[in-house]
C-alpha cells in the first residue's frame, strides 16, 4: 500500500521548510533495511563507476549527509548530498522554500544553508556504502573572497567520503555565482579543481544551469573535456518563469519540478549535441515519470536525477520509475541503459 497519499495532506499543511525539516527527523528514526531489488539490466557505469539503477536523488534534499542511506534503502540508486560549503552558512531569511502546488513545482532561495563540509564528513565516514553509492556536492561559501579556493577545498576535504565530487556552479541563490559558467572563470575553475583532485580520487561531475545563453554549452563541454571533468549535470533549477498558475509564482529563486522539464530537455539535447556522447550526461529537471526518465535517457542521460517529484509523490517515486524503465528496456530490445542512451 502507498502511504505517502496518506501523510501527504499532513506535510502540505506545515510550511514547506518545516515540513522538510521533519521528513528528515523522520528519515532518521528509520530502522535501516535493504533496498528494493532491481533488475540486473538497470545495472551501469558511468565516469567509471557503476549504478544500481540510474536513478538517483538530487542535491539538495539531504544538503547535510544525515540520511543518504536511508535515501537508499527507500529505492535510489544513488544519492548526491550538499551542496556544502567549506564553512557553515546560515542560508536566506526565511521563508524561502515554497511549494507551487498546482504547478507540481517549487521555488527555493535556499542560499546554500549547510552546517559546513567538517560536519558532513564526519557522517559520511561512518556510512556503510553497501547500497549504494553516495555523491557529494560541493560549493562556494557566499562571504568567500575566493570562490576557486572554495571549490579546490572542498574537493581536498570530501574527495575520501565521495563516490564522485560535483562541483555545482549553478545554483541562482548566491550571488554571481553562476558566473564562474562564463568562459574564463570557468577555465580557471576546472584547472584549479583538475590540479587539486587526488590521482586516484573519485570522478568529478560539474553541475550547469539550465539558463545558458546561444553557445555556452559547447564552450561548457569543450572546457570540461579539456580539464578532465568527468560528467556533466544537466541541470539546475531555472531563473525563468514559465507560465505558472500557483499563488507563489513570483517569488524570487530557481524553480524546479514540472515547468522545468521542458527546458531541462531543451538544455540536455544541446549538451548532447554539444559533445556528440565524448562527455557523459546526468539528466535533471522535472522527472516524475518512467516516461519522463525514459526520454532523458534517450536524449543523452546515462543517470538521472530528481528532487521536486518526491514531495508531490513520495519516495516511492525512485523505485517506480527504476521498474518502469526496466520494462521499457525490455519492451525495446535493449540489453542495458548504457544502450539506450542518445538513440532517441
Ligand atoms: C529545495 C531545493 C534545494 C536545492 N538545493 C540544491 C543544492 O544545494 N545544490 C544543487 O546543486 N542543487 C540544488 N537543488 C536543485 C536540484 O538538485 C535539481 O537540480 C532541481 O531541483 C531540478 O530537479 P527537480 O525538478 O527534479 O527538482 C535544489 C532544489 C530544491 C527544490
Amino acid at each position: 500500500m502507498r502511504l505517502y497519499p496518506l501523510i501527504r495532506p499532513l506535510a502540505f499543511a506545515l510550511d514547506a521548510e518545516r515540513a522538510h525539516r521533519l521528513t528528515i527527523r523522520a528519515l532518521k528514526l528509520m530502522p535501516p533495511h535493504r533496498p528494493p531489488d532491481f533488475p540486473g539490466s538497470l545495472k551501469t557505469v558511468v565516469a567509471g563507476i557503476e549504478f544500481p539503477t540510474p536513478v538517483g536523488l538530487a542535491a539538495g534534499f539531504d544538503k547535510d549527509a544525515e540520511v543518504p542511506e536511508q535515501m537508499l534503502t527507500l529505492g535510489f540508486g544513488f544519492v548526491e548530498v550538499g551542496t556544502l560549503t567549506p564553512r557553515p552558512q546560515v542560508g536566506n531569511a526565511k521563508p524561502r522554500l515554497f511549494r507551487l502546488s498546482k504547478d507540481r513545482a517549487v521555488i527555493n532561495r535556499m542560499g546554500f544553508n549547510n552546517a559546513g563540509q567538517p560536519s558532513a564528513y564526519s557522517r559520511l565516514i561512518q556510512c556503510t556504502h553497501m547500497h549504494g553509492l553516495i555523491g557529494v556536492n560541493v560549493g562556494a561559501n557566499k562571504d568567500s573572497t575566493d570562490r576557486i579556493a572554495d571549490y579546490v577545498a572542498g574537493v581536498k576535504a570530501m574527495a575520501p567520503v565521495a563516490r564522485y565530487l560535483t562541483i555545482n556552479i549553478s545554483s541562482p541563490n548566491t550571488p554571481g555565482l553562476r558566473q564562474l559558467q562564463d568562459e574564463g572563470a570557468l577555465r580557471a575553475l576546472l584547472s584549479a579543481v583538475a590540479e587539486a583532485r587526488p590521482k586516484k580520487g573519485p570522478p568529478v561531475f560539474l553541475k550547469v544551469a539550465p539558463d545558458l545563453g546561444e553557445g555556452e554549452p559547447d564552450q561548457i563541454v569543450r572546457a570540461a573535456l579539456q580539464h578532465g571533468i568527468d560528467a556533466i549535470i544537466v541541470a539546475n533549477t531555472t531563473v525563468a518563469r514559465p507560465l505558472l498558475r500557483s499563488k507563489r509564482r513570483d517569488e524570487a529563486g530557481g524553480l524546479s519540478g514540472e515547468p522545468l522539464k521542458p527546458l531541462a530537455l531543451k538544455a540536455l539535447r544541446e549538451f548532447r549535441a554539444a559533445s556528440g556522447g565524448e562527455m557523459p550526461l546526468i539528466g535533471v529537471g522535472g522527472i516524475a515519470t518512467a516516461d519522463d526518465a525514459w526520454e532523458r535517457i534517450r536524449a543523452g542521460a546515462g543517470l538521472v536525477q530528481l528532487y521536486t517529484a518526491m514531495v508531490y509523490d513520495g519516495p516511492g517515486i525512485a523505485a517506480r520509475i527504476a521498474r518502469g524503465l526496466a520494462h521499457r528496456l525490455e519492451r525495446s530490445g535493449f540489453a542495458s541503459i548504457a544502450e539506450a542512451v542518445g538513440t532517441g
